[in-house]
């Protein structure tokens, strides 16, 4: 809901009103999916990163302009020291209606308590594989059964929702897209399936050999649930189904087959201190050198984020077969 006193002063070029942002707090991880990452990465040293005193401020001077939705992402969001306390203060946030994280779920068992403390409504939460051998291929470093306790006691602490994300890869992880949901089912929470997007070079596959498309998955679900088609919109980029009899929610997010760029209400922050005016785009701008060079003159902030608008791209456009043109990994994103 948005307050009253909230305005929309976030538009682009193509008439789409940002009222979203998503917030990397760390580019580090403590697994390294392959999807995602390459075996060897560098992380930024932490003079480079967004202070969580940066990262508010930021924050605050968004839902003055009208953003009533934030996404914190990672790398691994919960690892960085004092999340938790960052949190806590962007929960408080008057003008901010929904806080919400996306995480590998490594941390959860310790940390699910105080999130919902901090106000965190929702979250999402990566699983592709219910195969632990195959979990350590997939993420290198992980622990399912840490992950599944982790997503255990999440759904025990009673967040509004929780999603699971599962990025499917071809000869991969396809075969169990059907497990996934009867996992979902089973545990009353809801699933995104996800096309793998070539964001950053990765050395564990070939990214054109391993596309699986959400169609395909789709028809493969349908040999075993019945799923109807339904409107659900968090403003995001999945299309929903329901599984019938049930209230798990069936999302596919498509990039290559589907576009949704025509709709897009979002803008994301990297720990960098960077605004990227589009996922599959280098538009940006540098918010750490303005923050730094103008410190407390978030009028000035504010207006370099309303001008930022006439920079965001119409659409991405992803090619798998290509060497990736985005250099970035999705890590210094979050997604
Ligand atoms: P909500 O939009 O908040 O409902 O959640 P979500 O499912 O979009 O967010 P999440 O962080 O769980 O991301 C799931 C997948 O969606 C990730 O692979 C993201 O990269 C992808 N995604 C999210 N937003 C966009 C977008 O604007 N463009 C593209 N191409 N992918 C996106
Ligand atoms: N393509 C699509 N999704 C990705 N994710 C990470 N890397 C990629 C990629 N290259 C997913 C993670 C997590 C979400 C934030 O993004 O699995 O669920
Ligand atoms: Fe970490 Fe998420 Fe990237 Fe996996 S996809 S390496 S969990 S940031």
């Amino acid at each position: 809901m948005r307050h009253p006193k909230q305005a929309r002063q976030l538009v682009d070029r193509f008439g789409r009103s940002v009222d979203y942002v998503r917030i990397s707090i760390t580019d580090r991880c403590d697994f390294r999916c392959v999807y995602c990452m390459s075996e060897e990465m560098t992380f930024l040293p932490r003079e480079q990163i967004l202070s969580l005193e940066e990262i508010h401020l930021l924050a605050k001077c968004f839902t003055e302009l009208g953003v009533n939705k934030i996404r914190i992402t990672g790398g691994e969001p919960l690892i960085r020291r004092n999340a938790l306390e960052l949190l806590q203060k962007l929960g408080q946030l008057p003008l901010l209606d929904e806080l919400v994280m996306t995480t590998n779920g490594s941390q959860l068992v310790q940390t699910a308590k105080q999130l919902k403390k901090a106000h965190v409504k929702r979250l999402n939460i990566s699983l592709d594989t219910l195969d632990a051998k195959k979990f350590k291929t997939l993420t290198r470093t992980g622990d399912l059964n840490i992950v599944l306790k982790g997503i255990r006691t999440a759904i025990n602490t009673g967040f509004e929702r929780i999603k699971i994300n599962a990025v499917i890869l071809k000869n991969r992880n396809h075969d169990e897209v059907a497990d996934l949901v009867q996992f979902a089912l089973d545990s009353g929470i809801d699933i995104s399936f996800i096309e793998e997007m070539p964001l950053g070079f990765v050395d564990a596959h070939n990214r054109a050999e391993a596309y699986y498309s959400s169609d395909q998955i789709l028809t493969d679900l349908q040999k075993q649930f019945t799923l109807e088609k339904i409107d659900a919109t968090t403003a995001g980029p999945s299309d929903y189904y329901r599984v019938q009899g049930s209230q798990t929610k069936v999302g596919f997010i498509s990039p290559h087959s589907h576009n949704f760029c025509s709709t897009c209400n979002r803008v994301r922050l990297t720990a960098e201190g960077q605004l990227l005016l589009c996922l599959g785009n280098e538009h940006s701008i540098d918010l750490k050198t303005a923050l730094r060079s103008h410190p407390d003159d978030t009028d000035y902030i504010k207006q370099l984020l309303i001008d930022s608008m006439h920079i965001k791209p119409e659409k991405h456009e992803f090619n798998l077969s290509e060497q990736p043109i985005i250099m970035r990994h999705m890590n210094s994103t979050g997604g």
